[in-house]
């Protein structure tokens, strides 16, 4: 498809936090969702607001009402989470529909679930599936794609997290439920070339960021969707992820409060910088980004991969494959300005990565 005028992208759980900042971020880019969500007086309250658009009853438990909220989409994003219990029947509805299925989930055991289960079925049913294209997954693995350039390979990838706090949502709260159900309450880290669950007490560690930022505590092995998108394509024994200590501890305190816009277009204040480094031998390339509320910078990196899918700007056109895999990684990020502010660094300089 190469005009997206009219182009049509259901969005399951569009009336929730992240949801919402994709239907806006649809509708400013001339694409026509179709509200999608298992409630219906929240599906009504919010579509309120938007009275032209096509409203669709739908749960993940019951795969008729998915078929119904995808019958005559384009393409669909996922934004209901958690995604250990939406991700497989959504994409079993995009399967029988044929179309390309986006979702933003930040869950490492999902995600590994969807190239696990859905790689060979959406290679033969010649339909991209992109699982994390979000702040989370998406961004990090196209900042470390971007870094490495012409590198074929690397020994270690590190994105660290510097975000100035971290109002969690209520979806944000139920997933980091789940993922802990589901791992034992043990922590994940990619080492070795695979994941593996440990009961190690967080080393809290310096990072350096590009100033303004500068000197952070960050939490190592804080494991993100990164440690499966990163090697699910680039040739990397080592991912590591940190996350600055103010965002870790909000997110783990109950009393957190949820984030609160603070302008109309419904963002926080949040500030984030995310640095990636990728490490061969003695040398080191880094790419960095920064920009203004997690959730709502989801938006526009999911409806950017949906243009890029619809339009046949993808290294694949069937599978399931994590960002820097399917798209041209540089290109993207250069793309999501204003909403991103982007410095890669692939100038091959010698290691700097201290992490004390
Ligand atoms: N990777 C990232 O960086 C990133 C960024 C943003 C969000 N996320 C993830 O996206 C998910 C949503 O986050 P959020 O902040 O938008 O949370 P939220 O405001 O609580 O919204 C969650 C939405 O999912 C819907 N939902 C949940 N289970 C469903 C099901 N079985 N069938 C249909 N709809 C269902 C909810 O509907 P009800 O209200 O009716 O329950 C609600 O609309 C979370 O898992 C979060 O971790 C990830």
């Amino acid at each position: 498809m190469n005009d997206l005028q009219n182009a049509t992208v259901t969005v399951l759980g569009a009336y929730g936090h992240t949801g919402r900042f994709v239907v806006a971020e649809l509708v400013a880019r001339g694409f026509v969702p179709i509200l999608a969500g298992r409630d219906q007086a929240k599906l009504d309250a919010f579509a309120a607001a938007y009275p032209d658009l096509d409203v669709r009853l739908a749960s993940a438990d019951d795969a008729a009402s998915l078929d119904r909220a995808l019958a005559g989409a384009d393409a669909v994003i996922n934004a209901a989470g958690p995604f250990a219990a939406t991700a497989a029947p959504v994409i079993e509805a995009a399967l029988r529909a044929r179309i390309p299925y986006v979702d933003v989930a930040a869950e490492i055991e999902a995600n590994t679930d969807t190239f696990r289960l859905f790689a060979d079925r959406a290679r033969e049913a010649g339909i991209v599936v992109l699982p994390a294209m979000a702040f989370y997954g998406g961004l990090g693995d196209l900042l470390a794609t971007a870094a490495m350039d012409d590198w074929t390979e690397a020994d270690e990838v590190h994105i660290a997290y510097g975000l100035d706090g971290w109002h969690p949502t209520s979806g944000t709260r139920a997933t980091g439920a789940v993922s802990r159900r589901r791992n034992g309450g043990r922590h994940v880290r990619y080492t070795g070339g695979e994941l593996t669950y440990h009961d190690d007490e967080r080393q809290l560690q310096k990072w350096s960021f590009p100033e303004p930022t500068g000197v952070r505590e960050v939490f190592a092995e804080f494991s993100m969707a990164d440690v499966v998108t990163v090697p699910s394509h680039l040739p990397v024994p080592e991912v590591c992820t940190y996350m600055a200590v103010e965002a870790a501890r909000d997110l783990m305190s109950p009393d957190t409060p949820e984030p609160v816009a603070v302008s109309e277009d419904g963002r926080s204040a949040q500030l984030f910088v995310v640095e990636a480094v990728v490490v061969s031998g003695l040398l080191e390339r880094s790419a960095v980004a920064s920009g203004r509320d997690i959730y709502a910078v989801s938006a526009p990196l999911a409806v950017e991969a949906v243009h890029r899918i619809l339009t046949g700007q993808t290294t694949t056109t069937a599978g399931v494959a994590s960002a820097g895999a399917l798209f041209d990684a540089a290109d993207v990020l250069h793309a999501l300005a204003p909403h991103l502010t982007v410095d890669l660094r692939t100038e091959s300089v010698p290691g700097r990565l201290e992490v004390q």
